[in-house]
């Protein structure tokens, strides 16, 4: 036995020998396949095996090949004068081993923002990304920075977003990286900050929306929606809305919604299906921190969706991405039982680097160009919940946004 595994012969019969009920036999060309007779079917793999043949060689002389009335190949021994539907060639076998391509998968969870931008050249791109003083939006913004393009910080803190443009010129200190006041729990202020974007007449290539709140204790915006929904889901709908016609210009652009796996563990539907805004922007009675900011998750995927159905034939994409779990930012901030979940949990959770590949991927991976309407964790494609994949949902959410949006500025000019 050793002899042979020295030798390369140590595929023997008794691995090969068939179980009950099963056949050998083989195509006109020469491939062997399986016959089992009691399921009647037949597979190309050895059933025990999972090994794929091929017949090497000629038939022996005086052999040959026929085919009957069934179109099944029978062999016929010209020398003994008999005929035989079992191939003389299947006592001298070889493996098929086709070549397949590689499927290893490029990127994993531990890929960093910085790996996936490796090499490639952003100058003369223009990049927004919101919540762009912290944590993944922060890791995000520096990662194109720093290979070269326009980095916009949008950011609600005048002062923590210029220590983080600070930060990102200490590294570079030739980084084309500014920073402009956008407070997403205000319509105005996206008005605003959308006023003062078209007024440097820019492209914009890549629009990031990543700002989000979590935890928070219940309250309601100036424009009388419950906080959550509104920075996380409504500012950034209005904030797209009031730049869609500079993406389309720019194309091909893309925009990426930060979601979570969160948006799982929960509903935006009534009981007969449709969409209730009583859920999307609850009363103090109905509030539950972890639920608004699930379904201020799932809204960013439906949202993405949506957008990408409407505007992809313009020449823009868009993604929503996971970008990892319980990661030790400064989304815990609100309650110091968050801050120790994430502190216990954060020896084991990806650093920063690694929460913001999956957004850089989808803005800037060349196998992307063009691709949208997708959800993506750890670089790779995933689907998300059934309710997340709704176009009635989806567009449903999509006109009440836009309700919202001229019912409050309305009011608010009033
Ligand atoms: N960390 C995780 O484990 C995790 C898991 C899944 C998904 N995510 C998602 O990842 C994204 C980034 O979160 P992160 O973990 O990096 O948290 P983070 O460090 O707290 O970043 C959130 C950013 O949003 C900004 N922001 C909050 N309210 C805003 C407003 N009204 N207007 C404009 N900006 C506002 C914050 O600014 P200030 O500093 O001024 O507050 C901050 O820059 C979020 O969408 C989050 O839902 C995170």
């Amino acid at each position: 036995m050793a002899a042979l595994r020295y030798a390369g012969l140590d595929d023997t019969d008794s691995e090969d020998e068939l179980p009950p009920g099963w056949e050998e036999r083989t195509t006109k060309d020469g491939w062997v396949y399986y016959a089992n007779h009691t399921e009647e079917k037949t597979q190309w793999e050895h059933p025990k095996t999972g090994k794929r043949k091929r017949v090497a060689g000629d038939l022996p002389y005086g052999w040959e090949q026929e085919t009957d009335e069934n179109g099944q190949v029978f062999f016929v021994d010209h020398i003994n004068k008999r005929t035989t539907y079992l191939d003389p060639r299947l006592a001298f076998t070889v493996d098929d081993n086709p070549t397949k391509p590689p499927t290893r998968q490029r990127y994993d969870s531990s890929t960093t923002a910085m790996d996936i931008l490796q090499g490639r050249d952003f100058t003369g791109k223009v990049v927004v990304v919101t919540g762009a003083n912290s944590g993944i939006g922060f890791e995000t913004a520096k990662s194109f920075a720093l290979h070269g393009a326009h980095v916009i910080l949008a950011c609600r803190n005048m002062a923590r977003a210029s220590e983080a443009v600070s930060r990102i010129l200490e590294e570079w200190h030739k980084a084309k990286v500014e920073a402009m006041t956008l407070d997403l729990a205000l319509l105005r202020s996206v008005q605003h900050f959308a006023e003062a974007f078209k007024a440097k007449n820019v492209a914009l290539h890549v629009l990031v929306c990543n700002a989000a709140v979590f935890g928070l204790p219940w309250s309601l915006t100036k424009d009388g929606l419950e906080t959550t929904f509104q920075v996380n889901h409504l500012g950034h709908f209005y904030l797209v809305q009031l730049l869609q016609d500079v993406l389309c210009h720019s194309a091909p652009a893309r925009v990426v919604l930060v979601s979570s796996e969160s948006h799982r563990f929960t509903d935006i539907n009534d009981t007969s299906g449709n969409l209730d805004f009583s859920r999307l922007s609850p009363s103090q009675n109905d509030y539950w921190a972890m639920l608004a900011y699930n379904r201020s998750k799932l809204c960013n995927i439906l949202f993405s969706n949506e957008l990408h159905r409407r505007l992809s034939p313009r020449g823009v994409t868009s993604n929503a991405v996971h970008p990892g779990n319980v990661m030790y930012s400064s989304i815990h901030r609100s309650w110091w039982l968050w801050t120790l979940l994430f502190t216990l949990a954060r020896p084991f959770t990806k650093s920063m680097q690694q929460g913001a590949a999956t957004t850089v991927y989808c803005a800037a991976a060349p196998e992307m160009e063009g691709l949208g309407g997708m959800y993506f964790n750890n670089c790779c494609r995933c689907l998300p919940s059934a309710q997340a994949q709704s176009e009635e949902t989806a567009q449903a959410l999509w006109e009440l946004s836009e309700r919202l949006v001229q019912e409050r500025l309305g009011s608010a000019s009033g």
